[in-house]
């Protein structure tokens, strides 16, 4: 956990509501992981706000499935996904933890309601939904719902894409096309070979389900 980070954490502001593995065949944790638990979550939460509020450019983790959430932490613990922000802002966040802990923060987050609270533009809207559901067959692009699934809810080691921010979702795409994010070759492949404007509407119609 950064320095800088921990100091100028508001944890105040956060009404945390979590009892430690609930509803999770997870093992019970001990004491000690309870507290260090409870103290990482509001840091997590300081920019994954449970509210709904992704700042600094961080995704809204709730309704993740929980196989893609620990695989990316385990990316930014190997150094995998190397963007600027992920650099910056993530790769520090795990160096002391115990990475036993890595489970309860995917439980947790899996666990959260998301509520979409965004407006979108319906023109881009109905080009973005047609990517999504038919791909775009001339450009050998896939549906993107063969994977995401037809509510984009994800599964697996897939994510949930319906309610992600907007700003989030496009900085994925132009994460790909510039070799940042380079584990997924599918994704690269997909997000080399989209324009702009597509990318601005598969963005508008995701974040608006
Ligand atoms: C200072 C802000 C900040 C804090 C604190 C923070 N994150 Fe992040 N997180 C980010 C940003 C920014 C990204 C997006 C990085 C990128 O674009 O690759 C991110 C990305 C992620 C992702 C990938 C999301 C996705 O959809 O691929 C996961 C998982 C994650 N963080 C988990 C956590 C956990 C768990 C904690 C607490 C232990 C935490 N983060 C603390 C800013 C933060
Ligand atoms: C063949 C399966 C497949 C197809 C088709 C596919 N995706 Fe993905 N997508 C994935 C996988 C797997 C990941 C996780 C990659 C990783 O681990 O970084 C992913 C990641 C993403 C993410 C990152 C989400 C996050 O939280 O960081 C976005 C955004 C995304 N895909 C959008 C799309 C869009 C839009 C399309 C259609 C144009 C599409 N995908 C088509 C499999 C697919």
């Amino acid at each position: 956990m950064g320095f800088k980070l921990k100091n100028t954490l508001k944890v105040a502001l956060l009404a945390i509501l979590f009892s430690p593995a609930a509803h999770s065949d997870l093992p019970a944790m001990t004491a000690g992981q309870q507290l260090e638990f409870k103290r990482d979550i509001q840091v997590c939460s300081y920019c994954h706000s449970p509210v709904g509020i992704a700042e600094y450019g961080a995704a809204r983790l709730e309704g993740q499935p929980t196989g893609y959430l620990e695989a990316q932490i385990n990316s930014f613990i190997s150094h995998k996904r190397n963007n600027p922000l992920a650099r910056d802002l993530m790769w520090g966040t795990f160096d002391r933890m115990d990475p036993k802990l890595i489970p309860y923060f995917a439980e947790y987050f899996s666990k959260q309601e998301i509520k979409s609270n965004l407006k979108a533009k319906p023109v881009l809207v109905a080009q973005g939904k047609d990517i999504y559901l038919n791909g775009i067959p001339s450009k050998n692009i896939k549906a993107c719902q063969l994977c995401h699934g037809e509510d984009a809810k994800g599964h697996g080691t897939t994510p949930r894409l319906a309610s992600q921010e907007k700003s989030y979702v496009i900085d994925q795409f132009l994460d790909w096309q510039n070799n940042y994010r380079n584990y997924s070759s599918t994704m690269v492949e997909i997000s080399k070979a989209l324009d702009e404007q597509e990318i601005l509407a598969v963005s508008e119609y995701v974040s608006s389900l």
